[in-house]
């Protein structure tokens, strides 16, 4: 008998190979949730609680695909009897919104002590974020990492068997499993992973160190699964990969990224292809020459500048300096010219002086970005950034922050303004939540745009006239719909 007196399961009938193993555990675990339901008279509910990139978006749309399967009712906040944290360490900022969502979840459980609460995610792979949690965090149920999300099922299973917290983190995986439930959040659009991990050790970076060894999912697997999203009524994809530009070669399987994106664009029914993130270093020719030609791949690159100084992109480690990043760009605008180019940028990093900074500034000016997410440095214990002298003084960073995100707001919306008056072709992702007569869709080069409609057109493709720019997004309307519909 297991401690709370459930029966404990005969391990010889446990299959050992995945994904059945999952699903054997998934169906357990539903035995336990159905018994619970019925000791309460009430259906159990869970949420899951994401932060941090669209990896982790996709992974926690793994994790509710697998609390679905185990008969949880999906539930927004933690007013729940499950609720998993998929966090993210990127910054520290990250960290300190979990401890405080922590607070809230240690809330909920002194009402329903029955309830469970798990982490998992890029923090976890920390050591010294879990010791943290192990020792004033105790009411945490389950910890696991970024390696073994597909497991979610099993623990929560020895989770009922076996007293105190499970503890289940894996240093690094070579394994990719494959076909496991997913629930996703849009029925349109959906993200599909096509790598996992990062082999580039930016000196400031941890991703690295929580996501393990670069890995490239197989194409054939990769191309099964967007067909089957297509089937489902997915009209945009988005490939992910912390480097898509490497993609196929680890392992080595013949086919460069811009072969997968050639493969991709093959597939009936899919309207849009998206991709995240471009390592500027390994942007190839081919990249290019394949996105000119698509009428598929939407006219949008993020490509992470983090700084226009060549002295310390050199201390970066990034292996590109700032004539490199400056020729790609502007090729980038000439050969395709509707193209959005959006980038990341740190301000802050250790030893940045106001010589540097000024690079950065020229780099936004030349590019003229169409918008640029801007991070101050955050210092992670065990990189190499985190060793290094002359951190910048807190006040510098900031007004050096202050500066340059005011010019990237001017350019971004000089840059979106360019658009007014034409008609471009929009998805139709949600209503708007301010004004309930408008929905709200996306463009190929990613602006929104908010035009008259009704819900029944989300999920659609449409001709809009943009008729007016508001900054950095636009107010549409119809354009031709009758016209097309006798097309
Ligand atoms: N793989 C992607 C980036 C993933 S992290 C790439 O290389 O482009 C997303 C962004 O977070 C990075 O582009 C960087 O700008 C920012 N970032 C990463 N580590 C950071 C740190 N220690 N401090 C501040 N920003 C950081
Ligand atoms: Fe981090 Fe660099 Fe890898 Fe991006 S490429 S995840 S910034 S180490
Ligand atoms: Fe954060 Fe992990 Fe993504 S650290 S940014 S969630 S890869």
């Amino acid at each position: 008998m297991g401690s709370n007196g459930e029966t404990q399961w005969n391990t010889s009938e446990i299959p050992a190979e995945e994904p059945d193993r999952q699903l054997y555990f998934v169906k357990k675990a539903a035995g336990i949730v159905k018994r619970e339901n019925d000791r309460l008279g009430r259906m159990q509910t869970a949420a899951v609680i994401t932060f941090g990139c669209q990896m982790n978006a996709r992974d926690s749309e793994k994790l509710s695909g697998i609390l679905r399967d185990i008969g949880y009712q999906p539930v927004e906040s933690e007013h729940a009897d499950f609720v998993i944290y998929n966090t993210c360490t990127v910054r520290d900022n990250a960290n300190q919104r979990l401890y405080g969502r922590l607070g809230v979840a240690h809330a909920e459980k002194k009402k329903n002590p029955r309830m469970k609460i798990a982490l998992c995610g890029c923090m976890m792979q920390e050591p010294s974020a879990v010791e943290k949690i192990k020792k004033s965090y105790g009411f945490v149920d389950i910890i696991f990492g970024t390696h073994n999300i597909f497991k979610l099922a099993e623990l929560i299973v020895n989770s009922y068997e076996q007293q105190g917290m499970i503890i289940d983190l894996w240093d690094n995986t070579d394994k990719i499993v494959e076909n496991l439930p997913v629930e996703r959040k849009y029925p349109f659009k959906s993200g599909v992973n096509i790598m996992f991990g990062c082999d580039n050790f930016c000196s400031y970076c941890i991703v690295p160190y929580v996501r393990g060894r670069e890995r490239s999912r197989r194409p054939s697997d990769i191309l099964l699964e967007i067909e089957r999203l297509v089937a489902d009524g997915v009209k945009e994809v988005m490939l992910l990969g912390q480097n898509v530009n490497s993609y196929g070669k680890k392992p080595d399987y013949g086919m460069t990224f811009a072969g997968l994106l050639r493969e991709v664009e093959k597939i009936e029914g899919l309207k849009r292809i998206r991709f995240m993130t471009s390592h500027p270093k390994d942007l190839s020719d081919e990249l290019i020459a394949v996105m000119k030609q698509s009428d598929k791949i939407c006219r949008h690159l993020h490509l992470p500048l983090q700084s226009g100084s060549s002295r310390l992109l050199k201390l970066m480690n990034r292996r590109y300096d700032k004539e490199q990043y400056l020729a790609l760009a502007l090729k980038l605008r000439r050969e395709i010219p509707d193209i959005s180019i959006t980038t990341d940028i740190i301000v802050g990093f250790p030893g940045e002086t106001e010589e540097d900074f000024q690079d950065t500034l020229d780099v936004v000016r030349r590019v003229q970005f169409d918008n640029a997410f801007t991070f101050i440095y955050s210092k992670r214990t065990g990189t190499p950034a985190a060793a290094m002298e002359d951190q910048v003084p807190e006040d510098v960073v900031h007004e050096r922050f202050d500066r340059l995100l005011k010019l990237v707001q001017d350019t971004a919306r000089s840059r979106a303004a360019l658009m007014t008056g034409t008609v471009q072709e929009v998805l139709a992702e949600g209503m708007n939540e301010q004004d309930a007569s408008l929905v709200t869709g996306r463009m190929s080069n990613n602006c929104l745009v908010h035009f008259p409609g009704t819900p029944d057109m989300i999920g659609g493709l449409y001709r809009i006239l943009l008729s007016e720019c508001r900054g950095f997004y636009y107010i549409g309307r119809l354009y031709d719909q009758e016209a097309e519909k006798h097309e």
